[in-house]
């Protein structure tokens, strides 16, 4: 067996330079002798050396076994020391088997499915020598206005906990296994709560509300084991994440133990000077480093400046030390000291990436996510349905695997056309695209009105392109881009039975038309093999069971609308109410469109009996509930089934309902099933006043159902 690697001794070796190296993350063309020009340019631009370049601690966004290695070997060559670089990037849900989005993901409430998906990302990614991927993405999202809503799986804290520790635990394994990856969480912290929904906007909230609903998923995070943190863009509680002592000395390493390597996100150390909290680099890299930045990503700060400010005594050199001793660890648990090319070979990309078994998962995972908003029993389609029309932009789109999708391919994945002629054959599908997402002219939309003329059933395969979400991706308008509602109009009014499928990275605003079609599917972006996953969905062969893990606003106004919110003193007493001075619109309803928790099955779960064996328990009891469910309907199918509590009366307000657990039932038609759930003390914790974490006496009320509105409610007290 080789030794362990001594690491003190290295940093013992290094000079205070070559230290700083470790801590500059740089992107890949700086590494590849054919982007000369690139290089030269960028090299200027951030007044770096080319020296520079190789004393560099890690790149990011490259992948590829060949290209890996090769850039491995001449960065050893060329380094005056025995340091491998670690390579990082984007893997967010997949590599080349490109899976569908988080949020998408989210809705199926399916924690082993985030493991498989993580886990083949992390096979695929580490033979095409990947060794770190910047997820899991746990920002919590209340605002569908942020483009980013996609790269999270939702509203909910617990579940976005539950999420984060799943994907870190496929991403990662023990770390001993050769398609092993590191994980890094990200955007620490409230990324997501970004002002109007506007990108990299300021984050402004109280201390106690961080702690209840946005920190919990990166705590999990940590909890599972993950190896790296990564910075938000924003400001926390008036300071800079990047630059926010508080945060990442304060709550992530003296709170929550957190002991591996923390990264700025791109660009975020220079930032803190257009932040107002630096007046210049020098500044900028102080604050860094001093509130706990370990790698500044693709900016020069920390080499331009840290060799000064520990030789005049501005930096500790134990500071540097310790970042330095955080990035080593991470290159040897990583096992890079031992092989510095890890698993990158180009004989396993061709047997793994994008294998059949990967494609099989990816197809299964994308079936429990697409969400069925409406139908009136028009799906599934009847096989003996011999005239569907396919219309709309995303009818024969391959690029519909998402913005992050990073070195996923359009080309290869499988179009919704192509999905449902695997079933109904050529002979009976026409498709026409009628008008692109943006744009469309009128002959295009009249052959797509032909075609709909002269078919049984008329699928719409509508949405927002992937680029109108993603970092970066704001929108202020949520409507269906383009002439797509006027092709929705047009098409309904020849009296057809009407299917609209819709791809988007976040909830889109649809009641101008929701309620008038026949059937409506949420597809987001399906991933690699959505087209069939699709198929599967519409021809009955998968039933759907996903459930909506991010409110569907009425309109932008109403933005931001989630379940979990507080009561205020002026409640709406019920929907319909049309008196004043409560806390209500005058012209749309408080309720979403869609709430937490929904989506439709082919078949209809009945639930009755809730019961809780005991009405009061005290400190150390556990209470048992159960309830009764019944598929009623005709198909077989997959319920998840929410469990929500509300502490009726708290010393601070709570939250009309938080989800505590669920649990994931398959029944046949005509089945019944008594579930149980067990409550403890535990899940009336909450933040107080003084932001300690604690429960509280008093009476609770305990709600389970199909989602997070429809209900059985029952009471209980807490002695
Ligand atoms: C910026 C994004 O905010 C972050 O999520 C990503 O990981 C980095 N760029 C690196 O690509």
């Amino acid at each position: 067996m080789k030794e362990k690697v001594n690491i003190d001794e290295i940093i013992k070796k290094l000079t205070l330079k070559e230290k700083i190296g470790q801590l500059i993350q740089l992107a890949a063309f700086f590494f590849n002798p054919e982007s000369v020009g690139e290089i030269t340019g960028n090299l200027t631009e951030m007044g770096l050396e080319e020296e520079d370049v190789f004393r560099a601690g890690s790149v990011l966004g490259i992948s590829g076994a060949k290209e890996l290695k090769l850039i491995q070997s001449r960065y050893l060559e060329e380094s005056n020391h025995d340091i491998p670089l670690v390579f990082m990037a984007d893997i967010v849900h997949g590599y080349k088997t490109i899976f569908p989005v988080p949020l998408a993901l989210g809705c199926s409430w399916n924690l082993e499915a985030a493991e498989k998906m993580a886990e083949i990302s992390a096979i695929e990614a580490s033979v095409g020598g990947v060794h770190i991927t910047f997820s899991p993405m746990v920002d919590l999202v209340r605002d569908p206005r942020w483009g980013r809503v996609m790269e999270s799986t939702g509203e909910d804290p617990y579940l976005n906990g539950l999420f984060a520790k799943a994907m870190v635990k496929g991403y990662q394994g023990d770390l001993k296994g050769p398609y092993n990856i590191g994980a890094c969480v990200k955007h620490f912290a409230a990324y997501g709560a970004a002002e109007a929904g506007r990108d990299y906007n300021t984050v402004d909230m109280s201390e106690r509300t961080l702690r209840e609903y946005y920190l919990p998923a990166y705590k999990a995070a940590i909890d599972a084991g993950v190896m790296m943190v990564m910075t938000s863009f924003n400001t926390v509680l008036g300071v800079p994440a990047t630059g926010n002592e508080y945060l990442m000395r304060g709550i992530l390493r003296d709170e929550w133990g957190f002991e591996g390597t923390i990264i700025s996100d791109w660009g975020a150390v220079n930032e803190l000077i257009a932040h107002s909290i630096a007046e210049d680099g020098n500044e900028a890299a102080l604050k860094a480093i001093k509130a706990g930045v370990d790698i500044e990503m693709m900016t020069p700060h920390y080499v331009h400046h840290l060799e000064n400010l520990v030789k005049i005594g501005h930096v500790e050199e134990r500071l540097i030390d310790d970042s330095v001793r955080r990035i080593l660890e991470l290159k040897e648990k990583l096992g890079l000291f031992e092989n510095p090319y890890k698993s990158a070979s180009e004989e396993l990309e061709t047997k793994l990436v994008l294998c059949d078994e990967h494609r099989n998962v990816a197809r299964k995972i994308a079936g429990e996510s697409i969400v069925l908003l409406e139908n009136n029993g028009v799906l599934p389609i009847n096989q003996n349905t011999k005239n569907i029309a396919l219309i709309g932009p995303y009818g024969d789109e391959g690029d519909m695997i998402g913005p992050w999708h990073w070195s996923g391919r359009a080309e290869d994945s499988v179009t919704l056309l192509d999905g449902l002629k695997s079933y109904v054959g050529e002979g009976s599908i026409k498709y026409a695209k009628g008008c692109g997402i943006e744009d469309g002219n009128d002959d295009e939309f009249k052959k797509a009105i032909e075609v709909a003329k002269e078919s049984d059933l008329i699928i719409l395969a509508l949405g927002e392109h992937e680029e109108m979400s993603g970092e970066s991706g704001s929108r202020a308008y949520l409507k269906l881009p383009g002439r797509q509602e006027e092709l929705i109009e047009t098409i309904l009014k020849l009296g057809k039975k009407v299917v609209v499928v819709l791809f988007s990275g976040r909830p889109l605003e649809i009641s101008s038309f929701a309620k008038d079609v026949d059937a409506l599917i949420q597809a987001w972006f399906p991933g690699t093999e959505g087209g069939n996953a699709l198929a599967d969905i519409l021809m009955g062969v998968v039933n759907p069971s996903a459930k909506l893990t991010m409110s569907f606003p009425i309109t932008v106004g109403q933005i931001p609308v989630y379940y979990n919110c507080y009561n205020t003193g002026r409640p709406k007493p019920f929907e319909e109410n049309k008196e004043r001075y409560f806390s209500q619109y005058l012209d749309i309803p408080n309720a979403p469109l869609y709430p937490f928790g929904y989506g439709l099955s082919y078949t209809n779960f009945e639930y009755s009996e809730l019961e809780l064996d005991k009405k009061e328990i005290v400190s150390g009891d556990t209470l048992e509930l159960s309830v009764r469910i019944t598929n009623a309907g005709d198909f077989e199918g997959r319920e998840i089934v929410q469990l929500y509590i509300r502490d009726i009366s708290g010393s601070v307000v709570r939250p009309l309902k938080e989800l505590k657990s669920f649990k994931t039932i398959e029944l046949k038609s005509g089945e019944t099933e008594t579930i149980s759930f067990t409550i403890d003390e535990e899940m009336l914790k909450f933040h107080n006043f003084k932001n300690e974490f604690v429960y509280e006496k008093g009476k609770f009320e305990i709600m389970v159902g199909k989602n997070s509105m429809e209900l059985l409610t029952t009471i209980f007290e807490f002695n």
